[in-house]
């Protein structure tokens, strides 16, 4: 139904939001492999969780698989952004095959903080969800040692070989809140318990929590868009749901249905870090076609950082 002009819905778009450093470092090393090798460019599973970015590149000559058996002996394979345990990288080796890592820097830190705390003689305790891609690598750095953590209930009936030696470190892409839960309750368990400085939560997944919970509550409705396999896109969806507004996941504007607009007068909008920001403009000039809107942009912070390039796609 049409708004009149004096009822325009408004869009609250939070900011920041969308593609954050380490998905753009890792498209544009993909992207320059494409420009100046031509396709095939093998890529060890999805570059960035998002099925946009994922076609495009396809589209160009890049080739995903999900494990290095799929690449011909010799060839030149991409790591994704999330990161591969060292046993990957010797698999890569063992077959020959030229490596170009894409791993997120702020990743790249997280192993360098499992290895640290390994090596020191402590269990290290991985905050993170098992399965994704980022707990896998990160796992694999001291396998042995490391143990998965998923929430307080886990944390609770945790027992180590020595309660005076525990380390913990976290998926990138977690809720902040919920994470800090985590680590008081293991805290109370292992009461010498140590970690990074402050949490390896990155500052992407930090600054699109804190943009969204900024409009969470004026909203009657929020929209993420972001991939199904986005970690840090879901978390962004259950925000909104702790701050009791109905929210959902959208892959692209194709996946709003009319009928969550009904009686909606302020959507909240925003994007999750793999995301790319043309999607959030679509969504726009999808909601624009359901009636009239008013768009209203609330800036938490600048986000400045960039990664340079590894060296091989510069
Ligand atoms: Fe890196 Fe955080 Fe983005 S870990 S890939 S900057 S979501």
């Amino acid at each position: 139904a049409w708004l009149s002009v004096a009822e325009a819905r408004t869009v609250l778009l939070a900011s920041p939001r969308s593609f954050c450093a380490g998905v753009e470092r890792a498209i544009e090393v993909v992207e320059h492999l494409l420009d100046t090798r031509g396709g095939p460019i093998y890529v060890r599973k999805q570059i960035v969780h998002n099925s946009h970015v994922v076609s495009g590149l396809e589209r160009r000559g890049a080739v995903f698989v999900d494990e290095l058996d799929e690449v011909p002996e010799g060839a030149t394979v991409v790591f994704s952004a999330h990161g591969v345990s060292p046993a990957v990288h010797a698999e890569a080796a063992g077959r020959g095959l030229e490596v170009i890592d894409a791993t997120c820097p702020l990743v790249t830190k997280v192993h360098a903080e499992a290895r640290r705390f390994a090596a020191r003689g402590d269990t290290v305790v991985l905050i993170g969800h098992a399965g994704h891609e980022e707990v896998e690598g990160t796992l694999g750095e001291a396998p042995g040692r490391t143990v998965l953590v998923e929430d307080v209930a886990d944390a609770l009936r945790l027992e180590v070989p020595d309660p005076g030696r525990v380390s913990y470190l976290t998926q990138t892409t977690l809720a902040v809140d919920e994470t800090a839960e985590v680590v008081q309750a293991l805290r109370e368990r292992f009461p010498g318990l140590r970690g990074p400085a402050s949490d390896d939560i990155c500052y992407a997944t930090t600054n699109r929590q804190n943009a969204l919970a900024a409009i969470a509550g004026e909203a009657d409705l929020v929209l993420v868009v972001g991939s199904p396999n986005s970690s840090n896109s879901v978390r962004l969806v259950e925000l909104a749901r702790r701050h009791e507004t109905a929210a959902h996941l959208i892959d692209d504007a194709r996946d709003i249905r009319p009928e969550w607009l009904a009686g909606v007068r302020v959507v909240g909008l925003t994007a999750g870090a793999s995301a790319p920001p043309h999607l959030v403009d679509e969504v726009i000039t999808a909601l624009s076609g359901l009636g009239r809107v008013r768009t209203v942009q609330r800036r938490l912070t600048e986000e400045t950082i960039r990664f340079t390039l590894p060296s091989a796609a510069r």
